[in-house]
């Protein structure tokens, strides 16, 4: 995933064996294996995580990720983003309290547990150093069949990752970044006409007064409020998934989220922070860094796959391209341990098709869609129902895939889904449940349920946590626990409200304020995010500029996938060609052999016309 297009920006982690990447470890996400909990680290890391353990700081170490630290285990769990596990104001707090934990005012139990998280801190770490030692050193140019061989069947993108980690670490050349996002008082509403009828012979005349209306500027449009008062807090590292029926707003606050707000407006007191980086500059400078991941797959139908991903994969090298191998060569193994990752190596010179054009299937073109995104190696990523087509074993393989890229390089990710199976919506951290525009619900994903329940509502034993959060939106679908019946909230109006007066949002609430003071707009962190980003693009690019080639790459790369789509599918250019031939001759043989006199002056003119017009 992303994780793998951010590798080539020296973002390392030596984390990487002790963590999800092991969920590719056995050949592709995509791939069906059994789910045996040692097969699967990613959701045994996670579940490790979710019960309060300490792998959460084991797997998100090596990035700087930028949560805040609000309560004293999230403080220790910072400690271990440095890469050996223990800050330097905190290598003294902690191992002085493990010494002497007497001496502080912290009960015995407390102070057992530190020393215990301290000890498991530090096997970790040695376990971590000393399997990392025995990758090699370099994933480029390894032997064909090995596991650093993306067109092999021994492929382990989890090896690959170890490697690639590796490189980067050694070279150090592009700092890596992160971003989150915060927002609170989110409104965002459209426009649509008041009232909208079939035009008939009766009824045309009506127009007339609308259009004399309209022309002087008398016809007020009506307002629609898509989403009212959203606020919540995705940290870097986190996932979030996003639920609520059809058209209760999922695309548009992923949208607004990631800035794609064309057709409505975000209402001017909103307050988005992206980790100190203000919301025009996210939008306008960094445009690449925070990414919509489209529901419908749209493509060049007559392009390969691989040409596809080439170019996505070329569109962002990075300046300095580590491994010494050229762009090209770096370009074309990305793709290909992408195409293996997502298995579909397979595709790679089968066009990518469209409703029209017999190219890969629905299933598989997704799949390209989801690599496309991922290659690009964003810190922001907002995925629009990107399970659409995948079975229910792929979705799951996908969120995984996504949690690999949040956990490893510290990338925040919302995800909107529908019938997310159970497994799937495990894998996140944090869930927010819309009902017709309202927020009704935002927070972890482990406390969603109760939350409901303790409102009165039953969850069915045999829906899925997803389901059952989705339900509340529909009172067919919703059942109220005896004695509820008269104390539960109904409308959307209500169920907000009833959020807005509970414990939870006030959490929320507090959390917002201390992000304010922990990443105030163009802060340190925004220094470092700018600083990272000039380091991977090109040397002749504007740090203003969204893109990472410099003006001249660009148009060389889209010159190159020009000339693969009229490769690909010729017969167009090549009817003009043969058309405009045809046309030339005709024209031609009107005015041939016209009289050198003046005689000729006005067939002449009729040339030059036809020639310019
Ligand atoms: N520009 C706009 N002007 C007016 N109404 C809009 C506009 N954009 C979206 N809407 C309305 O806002 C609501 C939410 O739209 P949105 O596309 O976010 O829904 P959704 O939750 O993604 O639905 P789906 O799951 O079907 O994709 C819909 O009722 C839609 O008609
Ligand atoms: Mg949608």
């Amino acid at each position: 995933m992303a994780l793998v297009g951010n590798f080539g920006f020296g973002n390392g982690d030596r984390t990487a064996e002790t963590t999800g990447v092991g969920a590719i470890g056995g050949g592709n996400a995509f791939a069906r294996r059994g789910s045996r909990p040692q097969d699967d680290p990613v959701s045994e890391q996670h579940a490790r995580e979710r019960t309060g353990s300490f792998a959460w700081s084991a797997t998100r170490g090596s990035v700087q990720s930028n949560r805040p630290p609000s309560s004293p285990d999230q403080k220790r769990q910072q400690a271990n983003y440095f890469s050996n596990g223990i800050t330097p104001q905190n290598e003294k707090e902690g191992l002085e309290k493990f010494e002497s934990p007497d001496t502080k005012a912290e009960s015995d139990e407390d102070a057992q547990a530190r020393a215990d998280a301290t000890i498991t801190e530090l096997a970790k770490t040695l376990t971590r150093q000393s399997t990392y030692t025995n990758v090699p050193d370099s994933p480029f140019g390894a032997d064909a069949d090995s596991p650093l061989d993306p067109n092999s069947k021994n492929f382990r993108p989890r090896t690959w990752v170890k490697s690639m980690i590796k490189l980067n670490e050694t070279e150090n050349r592009t700092p890596g970044r992160t971003a989150g996002i915060a927002f609170r008082d989110l409104n965002v509403h459209g426009y649509g006409a008041a009232t909208d009828y079939q035009k008939d012979v009766g009824n045309i005349w009506f127009e007339v007064v609308g259009m004399v209306k309209k022309a002087f500027g008398l016809a007020k449009p009506r307002r629609i409020d898509i989403l009212r008062n959203f606020e919540g807090i995705v940290h870097s590292g986190e996932m979030l998934v996003v639920l609520g029926p059809p058209g209760s707003g999922c695309s548009t606050f992923l949208k607004t989220i990631t800035g794609e707000t064309h057709g409505f407006v975000v209402d001017e007191g909103s307050y988005l922070n992206y980790q100190g980086i203000p919301p025009e500059k996210m939008h306008k400078y960094f445009r690449g860094e925070a990414i919509y991941t489209a529901e419908v797959d749209v493509h060049f139908p007559m392009m390969t796959v691989a040409d596809t991903l080439s170019f996505a994969a070329r569109a962002r090298a990075p300046k300095n391209i580590p491994g010494g191998v050229s762009k090209q060569e770096w370009a074309d193994h990305l793709r290909d341990v992408f195409m293996a990752t997502f298995g579909i190596s397979h595709t790679k010179n089968t066009k990518v098709g469209n409703d029209y054009v017999r190219g890969v299937s629905g299933g598989e073109r997704k799949r390209v869609t989801i690599a496309e995104a991922a290659l690009s190696g964003a810190p922001l990523q907002c995925w629009d129902n990107s399970t659409r087509g995948l079975d229910s074993a792929n979705a799951i393989e996908f969120t995984k895939t996504v949690r690999l890229s949040t956990e490893l390089l510290g990338a925040a990710a919302c995800v909107a889904i529908y019938q997310a199976p159970q497994a799937a919506y495990d894998v996140f951290d944090k869930a927010l449940v819309l009902y017709e525009g309202r927020q009704i619900f935002f927070g972890p994903t482990t406390e969603a349920k109760a939350y409901f329940v303790r409102m009165g509502f039953r969850c069915p034993d045999r829906a899925t946590t997803a389901d059952f959060l989705t339900s509340m939106t529909s009172p067919q679908e919703r059942f109220v626990r005896d004695g509820f019946k008269d104390k539960v909230p109904r409308t959307p109006d209500e169920f907000a409200a009833v959020w807005k007066a509970s414990p939870e949002r006030a959490a929320l609430t507090k959390e917002l304020d201390s992000y304010d003071k922990t990443f105030p707009y163009e802060g340190e962190h925004y220094n470092r995010f700018v600083e990272s980003r000039q380091a991977q693009q090109s040397k002749h690019q504007r740090i203003k500029s969204p893109y990472t080639l410099s003006y001249s790459q660009q148009v060389n790369l889209c010159l190159w996938r020009g000339f693969q789509r009229l490769k690909a599918d010729p017969t167009l250019t090549f009817t003009q060609l043969f058309g405009n031939f045809a046309m030339a001759l005709v024209l031609g043989s009107v005015f041939f052999n016209m009289p050198d006199t003046t005689g000729s002056f006005f067939t002449r003119g009729a040339v030059i016309f036809f020639a310019v017009s």
